[in-house]
């Protein structure tokens, strides 16, 4: 036991990030599992803001080991600037290691991903083009590089000119683009070694001999549980298994060292680019959710579509994490409204389910029966206690927690971290 793990519950930018904040004071270890800087992390520490994309929100306490895990997928273009970025804010990253089996994201991967979304048109995915598709493809295709063949220059070359080979003929045949050299990749690749030397190790054997020791280890998710590869609303999902099965398989640890999983679940609902919604309030609602929740990507700078509280959504994500409780974020935007609403069943050709659809037409095609609350239309960005919050707002957290059928034990009702409600 030791191991806690933090999903997103809805389809990413749940405030993840806070939650690590939170329980820092008494964690040995952070790992992230999966993704990779598709994942866009805002962290307000002591009035400081950073913004992490691949490097664990651990980082930001010199107490804990930041461990990059097996399963993430890593632009070392990316980390390298992310670490040197991190120094100029004064944050030491000595404590930050990378696991030796995690893929690489290359070039090559970048452009595929820009170019497919192009080829897609209308069908795109809307995905960040960070390449995270392409390289989790050639993971499971068998043709991936990964962070240990950094250190093996003659199986670094012969990797990527044996990737190009096919990659090539993609690229020119199917994308009308240039071919890629092999040698200027090899080259850049040899550099980011010669950065990433001493960091690159197996952090398996490092998170199971922490947990060993009982110290505590938090793994952190990125993404959501809706933008699972296998759970999410495929295909409009990521590449990767951000639920919490998929913390065990990425960081190379057993699912009975786990103790807890925290859902961090939105007041209201989320997702940034295309696929399903079923609550978007493409209207004056939304503009208000996301003026008043700063609704913008951290990563890609794209607008948050916005919508209320989907009740299907959160209970599906409680069962397929088996959460055991939920922190409730972003609180404090709700005050913008005198009504505010929440979907708890879905109606598709006079069916009405209570439950996540079996498929996607439904899922896509549905249309939401909202429950409608009170407002309390007052500000609670510095309510300390539950007690303390207006009558109204304790009926909406308590109406999510009977939908849900998780306790929420942890509220945020604004971005820093003196601003949380810890329940008793
Ligand atoms: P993540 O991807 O799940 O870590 O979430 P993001 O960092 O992408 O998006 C969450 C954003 O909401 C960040 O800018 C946070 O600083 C901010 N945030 C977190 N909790 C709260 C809250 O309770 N209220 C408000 N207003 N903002 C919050
Ligand atoms: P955090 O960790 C929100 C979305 C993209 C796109 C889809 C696939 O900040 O919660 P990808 O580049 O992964 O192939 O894109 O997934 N997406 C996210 N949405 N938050 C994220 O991360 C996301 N990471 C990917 O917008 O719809
Ligand atoms: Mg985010």
């Amino acid at each position: 036991m030791g191991g806690i793990i933090c999903v997103g519950t809805q389809w990413g930018d749940e405030g993840k990030g806070k939650v690590t904040d939170l329980l820092a004071d008494e964690m040995h270890m952070v790992v992230r599992y999966q993704g990779g800087n598709n994942a866009g992390h805002t962290v307000v520490v002591d009035g400081s803001v950073f913004k992490l994309h691949l490097i664990p929100s651990g980082i930001l306490y010199s107490h804990i080991t930041s461990v990059i895990g097996d399963g993430v997928v890593v632009d070392p273009s990316v980390l390298i600037k992310e670490i040197e970025g991190l120094n100029k804010q004064d944050v030491n990253t000595d404590n930050l290691v990378i696991s030796a089996n995690c893929h690489m994201i290359m070039p090559y991967h970048r452009e595929l991903d820009k170019l497919r979304e192009i080829k897609l048109g209308k069908y795109r995915i809307g995905t960040t083009g960070r390449g995270i598709g392409p390289a989790y493809g050639d993971k499971a295709a068998r043709i991936g590089i990964r962070t240990q063949d950094l250190f093996d220059k003659a199986i670094l070359s012969q990797k990527i000119e044996q990737a190009l080979i096919e990659k090539n003929e993609v690229l020119e045949k199917i994308y009308e683009q240039k071919p890629i050299t092999a040698k200027a990749i090899v080259e850049e690749y040899q550099g980011y070694a010669d950065k990433l030397k001493g960091k690159v190790v197996d952090t398996s054997k490092l998170i199971n001999n922490a947990l060993d020791k009982d110290k505590k280890v938090f793994f952190e998710g990125a993404q959501g549980t809706m933008l699972d590869l296998d759970h999410g609303t495929y295909p409009y999902v990521t590449s990767s298994s951000p639920v919490a099965g998929g913390a065990c398989a990425g960081a190379g640890v057993g699912p009975t060292r786990i103790e807890r999983v925290i859902g961090v679940t939105k007041a209201y609902t989320t997702r940034v680019g295309e696929g399903p919604l079923p609550t978007e309030q493409d209207n004056e609602i939304g503009d208000i959710l996301a003026e008043k929740g700063a609704e913008v990507g951290t990563t890609t700078g794209r607008n948050r579509r916005c919508g209320w509280f989907d009740a299907i959504v959160v209970k599906r994500s409680a069962q397929v994490n088996y959460l055991t409780d939920i922190f409730l974020t972003k609180l404090d935007v709700l005050s913008a409204f005198e009504k505010i609403r929440v979907a708890t069943s879905y109606k598709y050709l006079d069916v009405i389910y209570d439950d996540f659809p079996p498929n996607q037409t439904i899922f896509n095609k549905a249309e939401p029966i909202y429950e409608e609350f009170m407002g309390w239309k007052e500000d609670i960005s510095n309510i300390k206690n539950f007690e303390d919050l207006p009558k109204e707002a304790r009926e909406y957290v308590s109406r999510l927690e009977d939908l849900v059928k998780v306790p929420i034990t942890m509220l945020s009702v604004g971005p820093s971290r003196d601003q949380t409600i810890v329940r008793k």
